[in-house]
């Protein structure tokens, strides 16, 4: 065991997935109904300082300046509950952790908060976990999470367990210059977070169709990141997407995320494709449009998008590497 040092600090970036993960098999220790498939996002980053503090009745949380009390602390402690069992230490903690992307958009924060929170958390009591240890430490914080351990292009193995369900590189950032320019559409209605949406999943006739036609889809996305086949990529990722929407839709109560801008973008995308533009969508749990194209058209499909009415803004991401450790600065919160 390295040297317990009791604080680290960790940047982790968020990803998308072009193989969505939506249903658990078991919701506990999030095992998830079928693997997926997603690229790291660089630039869209949370950065997390764990310190354990000797004494400290109970932990805290600091999320861009804000104490957050209630179900986000419960969650975080739950975590760390595992962390400490693992490392025998019954330290209670303070959290500090910052976004690089805009709170409030509706983008994912919990796969890139989750990802630097194993890692600093582990590090800071001294347990040197390998990346595919890390890996399942995150998928128990949120599933999405162990896809943004490691670098580049990722896959999430199911498993047949807590022990072989991790997520490993199928290539590095460098491996393909993708950009995703997200469409940020503006949300009128509180929405069903994914962990719910996961249990609700199965309430859809769709899902167990869905599922029984995974290994297909993950064996298509790994084909086309492997051989850099863009329209491979599109084809595949856009019919994931739309079946997870299908599922959601379906559900009871159902789930319907998009916005009317939603829809637009989608038409939109489909119009370039036909136009000979390499576009295609993908969309989470969310209003938001992930529209990923090669690198060297991002400002036209940047432009383009800021043109379509009810989008607010465009982000935009290129293909990201694993977490990290830093070197522990004074964090405020
Ligand atoms: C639609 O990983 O956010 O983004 O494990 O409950 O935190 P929890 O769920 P989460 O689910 C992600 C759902 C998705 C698809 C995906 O990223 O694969």
């Amino acid at each position: 065991m390295a040297e317990r040092v009791f604080s680290a600090t960790a940047v982790a970036c968020s990803n998308i997935a072009f193989i969505k993960y939506w249903g658990n098999r078991q919701d506990r220790l999030r095992l998830p109904a079928n693997g997926s498939i997603s690229m790291n996002l660089a630039g869209l980053e949370t950065r997390t300082q764990v310190r354990f503090v000797p004494g400290a009745a109970r932990d805290r949380l600091v999320i861009d300046g804000q104490e957050v009390e209630g179900e986000g602390l419960r969650r975080v402690t739950a975590f760390l509950d595992i962390v400490r069992a693992w490392a025998g230490c019954e330290w209670r903690a303070e959290v500090i952790s910052r976004n690089t992307f805009p709170s409030g958009v509706g983008i994912a924060s919990s796969a890139s908060a989750f990802a630097a929170l194993a890692l600093a958390a582990s590090r800071a009591l001294g347990l040197s976990l390998s990346e595919r240890e890390l890996s399942r430490l995150a998928r128990r914080g949120s599933g999405s999470a162990c896809r943004s351990v490691p670098g580049g292009f990722v896959e999430w193995q199911m498993g047949s367990g807590d022990s072989d369900s991790f997520a490993f590189s199928l290539a590095p950032a460098d491996h393909w210059a993708l950009a995703d320019c997200i469409a940020l559409i503006s949300t009128q209605h509180k929405e069903v977070g994914s962990t719910e949406g996961h249990r609700l999943a199965w309430s859809s006739p769709l899902q167990e169709a869905r599922v029984a036609d995974a290994p297909r889809r993950l064996e298509q996305c790994r084909r086309a990141i492997l051989a850099r086949d863009f329209q491979a990529l599109a084809q595949v990722a856009e019919l994931d997407s739309d079946l997870m929407h299908a599922v959601m839709m379906t559900s009871a109560p159902p789930l319907l995320y998009w916005q009317p801008a939603t829809v637009a973008v989608m038409h939109q995308v489909r119009a370039w494709r036909r136009q000979g533009w390499p576009v295609f969508y993908t969309i989470d749990a969310g209003p938001n449009v992930h529209v990923i194209c090669p690198q060297e058209i991002h400002a036209q499909v940047q432009a383009g998008l800021r043109a379509v009415e009810g989008v607010r803004d465009v982000l935009l991401a290129f293909p990201g590497g694993a977490a990290r450790w830093v070197e522990s600065g004074d964090e405020d919160g």
